[in-house]
């Protein structure tokens, strides 16, 4: 697969990252058996046999349950430990920790500092690549997250620092604290939600030289009856309405370029400038594999607009 430097630094990434938020089959620890984290594992080797090296976590994904999946598939393949380039995230604290507590959000230094560790043991790694701020906390003080991003920085923890759901302001004002480049916003962008086109969190990284990491790509799945007629349409009607109009695009423009249409959804969001990279979830051996396809090809500007005018239902002014 091909690879693009990650934000401004000198560090290749794959085109495509794999996402590994779904790989340990749960959200609830208890769950996740021997069975299940040799289900998980495989998807990882799924990933890296299909070209992918940039891979994405969470501490909170699987409860983490996926983080350690990942250490365990390390004991396997050592030697992963050189050729992956591993991102996580940190700051969503669940409901009921401590008791009564609503599910919230905390980027108090103290607790990024805590995070890291918990990281570093479960993926069994002596350093992260890329390490994200998961979705802003409406109390988050740059000065303190700064900080503590220094002091891990200093420890050797992480190479690079990224956000993720954040507005440009709010890169602008922890960039402002930061003495370090922010590298990357991970962001929900997929046809069912162009926000980020128009809200000025693209035109931030074109300016910035961040990379933008498109989570959910498809939808979360929804996308999906838009190249697969056995899928449920979405329940929402203008939603489905959007895909019932992409069906035979897709199907048409996936032709042109002997694709599947799966890989145009995703090439058509790399065709950005600011070079998008989507973040695959499905955990299927084969849905990865064809995902990764999209790295084959470059839509020109008269399919990607297709897409788009089919998308909004109305031509362009
Ligand atoms: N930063 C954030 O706030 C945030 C939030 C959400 C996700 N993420 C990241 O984004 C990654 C991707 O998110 P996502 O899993 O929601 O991505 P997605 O690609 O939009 O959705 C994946 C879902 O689509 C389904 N699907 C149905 N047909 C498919 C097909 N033909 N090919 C591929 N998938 C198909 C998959 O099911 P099957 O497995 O059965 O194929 C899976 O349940 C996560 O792993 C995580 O790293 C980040």
């Amino acid at each position: 697969m091909k690879t693009i430097p990650l934000g401004p630094t000198d560090l290749q990434v794959t085109r495509l990252s794999y996402g590994a938020m779904r790989i340990s089959g749960s959200w609830d620890k208890e769950k996740v058996d021997e069975a299940a984290i040799e289900r998980g594992i495989r998807s990882l080797e799924s990933a890296v046999e299909a070209g992918y090296t940039f891979i994405d976590h969470a501490d909170i994904y699987g409860d983490t349950t996926c983080e350690m999946i990942h250490g365990r598939a390390l004991d396997r393949h050592p030697e992963w430990r050189d050729r992956l380039v591993v991102a996580t995230k940190c700051g969503i604290r669940w409901e009921d920790e401590p008791k009564g507590a609503p599910q919230r959000y905390d980027f108090s230094g103290d607790y990024i500092r805590q995070c890291i560790d918990g990281s570093l043991q479960r993926l069994k790694l002596e350093r992260i690549d890329l390490y994200q701020l998961h979705r802003p906390d409406w109390l988050a003080d740059p000065e303190d997250i700064a900080a503590a991003l220094i002091d891990i920085q200093k420890a050797g923890k992480v190479r690079y620092f990224g956000v993720s759901n954040f507005r440009p302001s709010l890169v602008n004002a922890l960039q402002k604290a930061v003495p370090f480049p922010l590298v990357s916003n991970q962001v929900e962008i997929h046809l069912l939600r162009l926000a980020t086109f128009e809200d000025g969190t693209l035109d931030q990284c074109l300016e910035k030289k961040m990379t933008p990491m498109a989570w959910s790509p498809l939808a979360g799945g929804r996308l999906a009856a838009a190249f697969n007629d056995k899928a449920d349409l979405p329940a929402d009607e203008a939603t489905a309405a959007i895909v019932q109009r992409l069906r035979p695009v897709l199907a048409d423009i996936a032709q042109a370029y002997s694709v599947t249409p799966l890989a145009i959804v995703l090439a058509w969001l790399m065709r950005h400038p600011s070079g998008i990279i989507p973040i695959i979830g499905t955990t299927r051996p084969e849905a990865i594999k064809e995902a990764a396809k999209a790295d084959t090809i470059t839509l020109d500007r008269e399919s990607w607009y297709r897409i788009l005018v089919a998308t909004r239902g109305q031509r362009l002014p």
